[in-house]
């Protein structure tokens, strides 16, 4: 069993950006769910299933061969073979992907996925429910928030980054749909796991972010430093 540290928390949180460096740092592999339910939405959109074609998203979960792979540390999502990091970053895709992952045989299809990664290496993992269903054994659970206003922020510049356009009103009004939705969902809800620590990063770098995190890890191997390969 590889040791795992489970980052769940809202859209925009800042918990792949985290998740990434802290995995970097470690020495771990960084899994980010988010992306797999992305390649599924995609694969529905594609298909112009709706989500609530409950039927047609039950039976799409058995055409759509859902896999990952590690370039260079970066994680790969692979849809029926091709490619599609580069397909799924937009706000349609999010969006279906909210919908759609409200489906507990998608949700079914991701968890197995998710929980052979979390066993076969040492892993970052992000999502809505990775400490609480996913991976509820994992050595350290962080709950990562930020006001609305702040996450639709740096979505925000996140698009204007990528040439892409970027309306913060809408992205405000669609990260308080999926908030509502994740957390409202009947199965694995988003909420913060009861063993897990709560960090609001709204007033807060990435650097402090990332401090803060290593020193709970840091906690969590007793000083030991056995988090650190
Ligand atoms: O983290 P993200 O924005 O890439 O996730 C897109 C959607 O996928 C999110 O709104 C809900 C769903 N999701 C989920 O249900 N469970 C996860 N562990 C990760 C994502």
């Amino acid at each position: 069993m590889g040791r795992q540290i489970a980052i769940d928390g809202p859209a925009g949180a800042g918990k792949s950006t985290i998740a990434r460096s802290l995995a970097k740092k470690l020495g771990y592999i960084y899994v980010d769910t988010g992306a797999m339910y992305r390649a599924m939405a995609l694969f529905l959109l594609r298909k112009g299933i709706r989500a609530d074609e409950t039927e047609k998203i039950e039976a799409a979960c058995g055409e759509a061969d859902i896999t990952i792979a590690f370039d260079d540390g970066e994680q790969q999502v692979l849809l029926n073979g091709e490619h599609v990091n580069g397909l799924i970053r937009t706000e349609e895709v999010g969006n279906m992907a909210s919908a759609s992952s409200v489906n507990p045989k998608v949700r079914e299809k991701m968890t197995e996925l998710q929980r052979r990664l979390g066993q076969e290496a040492d892993v970052v993992m992000d999502g809505r429910d990775i400490g609480t269903f996913v991976l509820p054994g994992a050595d350290v659970k962080i709950y990562l928030t930020a006001s609305i206003e702040e996450r639709a922020r740096r979505r925000a510049l996140e698009y204007e980054r990528k040439g892409q356009p970027a309306d913060i009103e809408q992205i405000a009004k669609d990260i308080a749909e999926r908030d509502y939705r994740d957390m409202h969902r009947e199965h694995a809800p988003l909420r913060q796991a009861e063993d897990a620590v709560l960090v609001d990063t709204s007033d807060m770098t990435i650097e402090e972010v990332e401090a803060r995190l290593l020193s709970l890890c840091g906690e969590k191997s007793g000083g030991k430093g056995d988090f650190f390969a």
